[in-house]
C-alpha cells in the first residue's frame, strides 16, 4: 500500500506571502502539492491559479496548525487520499510586536504553538516517508533567529529554536538521504507585518526581498542540500556579523540596531543605525 502512495510536497501557510510564493515555485519545478492554512477558500484560489499554469491542481487542506492534533489530522487526510510527503515545507508562522509583559499572554503562547510546536510535530510526523523517498524538509526561520529581539521577544526566540532544531536535523538526517534546509529571510513585505501589529512604512531596502525571491532561494537551497539559506547578501553579512560578535554585545547594542522597529517601539525612540526605518519585520 505504502508503495502505491503518490509523493507530494506539503506546504504550510500557503494562503499568503512566502508560502504562496513557495507553492508557485515548487509547482513550477513539477512537484505535486498539498497546501495547508486556515483560509481554505484562499488556498482554493491559489490551487486554481497553479492549475491554470498547467500543473496538477494542488490538494487543499484547511487546518489550524495551532491545534494540538493538527499534524495527526493532516497525516490522516493525506493517508485517505493515498498521498505521502517527499518534501515538507514548514512555513506557517506569525510574530507580534511589543514588550512581552504588555502583549497578550495567550497570543504569545499561540505563537509558540504555531512557530515551534506545529513545526516540530510536522517535521517529525513524516520522517518515515521522507527517508524512504530520500526527500527534504524546508523550515522557515528568519534572520531573527540569530539574535535576541527585545520588543519581539517570543517571536525571535521561536525562530532561534527553528534554526537550532533544523541545523541539528540537517546533520542527523543527511546520512539517511534526507535534505534539511532552514530558510532565514530578512524583511519581506507580506501580511506578516499587519498581523504583527507593525505600522505601514518603508522597509530597509538593503535588507528587503520579495516573497518570490525568497521562495526561489529557498527552493534552490533545499535542492542543493544546503543547511542554512539567508536570502540577500546584506542579510547574510548582518547574520555573519552577529554570529562572530560577543553575545553580550548582540544582546544590547547590536540587538537594538539590528531590530530597529522593536527597539523603537519598546523604548519610544527613533531607530538607530544604518538600518534606520520605522517599519521592519524579520
Ligand atoms: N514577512 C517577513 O518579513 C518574514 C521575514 C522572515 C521570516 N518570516 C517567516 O516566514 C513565514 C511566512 O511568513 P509570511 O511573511 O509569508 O507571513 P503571512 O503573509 O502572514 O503568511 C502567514 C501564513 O501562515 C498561515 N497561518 C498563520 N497562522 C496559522 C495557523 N494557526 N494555522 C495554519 N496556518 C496559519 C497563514 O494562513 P491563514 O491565515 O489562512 O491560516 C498564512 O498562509 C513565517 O514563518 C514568518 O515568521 C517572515
Amino acid at each position: 500500500m505504502t508503495q502505491q502512495k503518490r509523493p507530494i510536497t506539503l506546504i504550510t501557510g500557503a494562503s499568503a506571502g512566502i508560502g504562496a510564493a513557495l507553492a508557485h515555485e515548487f509547482a513550477a519545478h513539477g512537484h505535486e502539492l498539498v497546501l495547508v492554512a486556515r483560509r481554505e477558500r484562499v488556498l482554493g484560489a491559489l490551487a486554481d491559479a497553479i492549475a491554470a499554469k498547467g500543473a496538477p491542481r494542488p490538494t487543499v487542506l484547511g487546518a489550524d496548525l495551532a491545534r494540538l492534533d493538527a499534524a495527526q489530522t493532516i497525516a490522516a487526510a493525506l493517508d485517505e487520499r493515498g498521498l505521502e510527503p517527499d518534501v515538507v515545507v514548514n512555513n506557517a508562522g506569525f510574530g507580534l510586536v511589543g514588550a512581552a509583559e504588555a502583549l497578550d499572554r495567550a497570543e504569545q503562547v499561540a505563537m509558540v504553538d504555531l512557530n515551534v510546536r506545529a513545526l516540530t510535530d510536522l517535521s517529525l510526523a513524516f520522517l518515515d516517508s521522507l527517508k524512504r523517498r530520500r526527500g527534504g524538509l524546508l523550515n522557515v526561520a528568519s534572520i531573527a533567529a540569530f539574535m535576541p529581539g527585545p520588543g519581539m521577544a517570543v517571536y525571535y526566540a521561536s525562530k532561534a529554536y527553528v534554526l537550532s532544531f533544523s541545523e541539528a536535523l540537517h546533520r542527523e538526517l543527511k546520512p539517511k538521504g534526507v535534505r534539511v534546509t532552514v530558510l532565514c529571510p530578512g524583511p519581506v513585505p507580506t501580511e506578516f507585518q499587519a498581523r504583527a501589529g507593525m505600522s505601514d512604512g518603508a522597509f530597509p531596502r538593503l535588507l528587503t526581498r520579495s516573497a518570490e525571491q525568497v521562495a526561489r532561494d529557498g527552493y534552490r537551497g533545499l535542492m542543493q542540500g544546503r543547511r542554512v539559506v539567508i536570502p540577500g547578501a546584506v542579510n547574510w553579512a548582518v547574520t555573519a556579523m552577529i554570529r562572530f560578535a560577543p553575545r553580550s554585545l548582540v544582546s544590547s547594542e547590536a540587538a537594538g540596531s539590528l531590530c530597529p522597529l522593536s527597539n523603537a517601539r519598546l523604548h519610544g525612540e527613533g531607530a538607530p543605525s544604518i538600518l534606520k526605518t520605522d517599519s521592519s519585520g524579520y
